[in-house]
């Protein structure tokens, strides 16, 4: 596949790495094709993370989501699900590579500064979950 979904999460946004983390993405090869600066409400959090309603962080995890504006695009290069995985390291920064953004903008593997699509299926659902037709170049 030659698309991915990402979401520049609330920490990353506070704490001012908008910049510089589309600029890893960029340099990185990635086209931006659709792009916003948006807020999740409980119910967006909650549905777009279902598939983790039974895990013990659930809740937490729509809370870090919801506490204020993310940057949600859609990226579009070969092997794009794969390579951006790459690109931002390991859920957890402790053991995220070295360069990656988790490993350079990340705190913890709760407030890990970014998503990246699992799966090429996933990226087309979450691209559609964030984007309308006509917002997607
Ligand atoms: P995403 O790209 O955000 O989907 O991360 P991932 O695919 O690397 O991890 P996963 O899908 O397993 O988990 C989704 C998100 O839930 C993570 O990115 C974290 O924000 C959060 N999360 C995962 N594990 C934990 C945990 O043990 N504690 C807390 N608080 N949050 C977690
Ligand atoms: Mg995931």
């Amino acid at each position: 596949g030659n698309r991915t979904f990402t979401m520049i999460k609330p920490d990353a946004v506070e704490n001012g790495h908008i910049g510089p983390i589309l600029e890893k993405i960029t340099s990185a090869g990635f086209k931006i094709i659709a792009m916003k600066y948006t807020q999740l409400s409980k119910r967006d959090a909650r549905e777009f993370y279902a598939i983790h309603r039974e895990r013990p962080f659930f809740d937490e995890l729509v809370d870090f989501m919801t506490r204020g504006p993310i940057v949600s695009a859609i990226l579009e290069k070969d092997n794009a699900v794969e390579d951006f995985r790459a690109l931002i390291g390991a859920t957890n920064p402790a053991e995220a590579a070295e360069g990656t953004i988790r490993k350079l903008y990340a705190k913890d593997i709760g407030e890990n500064a970014i998503h990246g699509s699992d799966s090429d299926e996933n990226a087309a659902i979450e691209g559609a979950f964030h984007f309308s037709g006509r917002e997607i170049y």
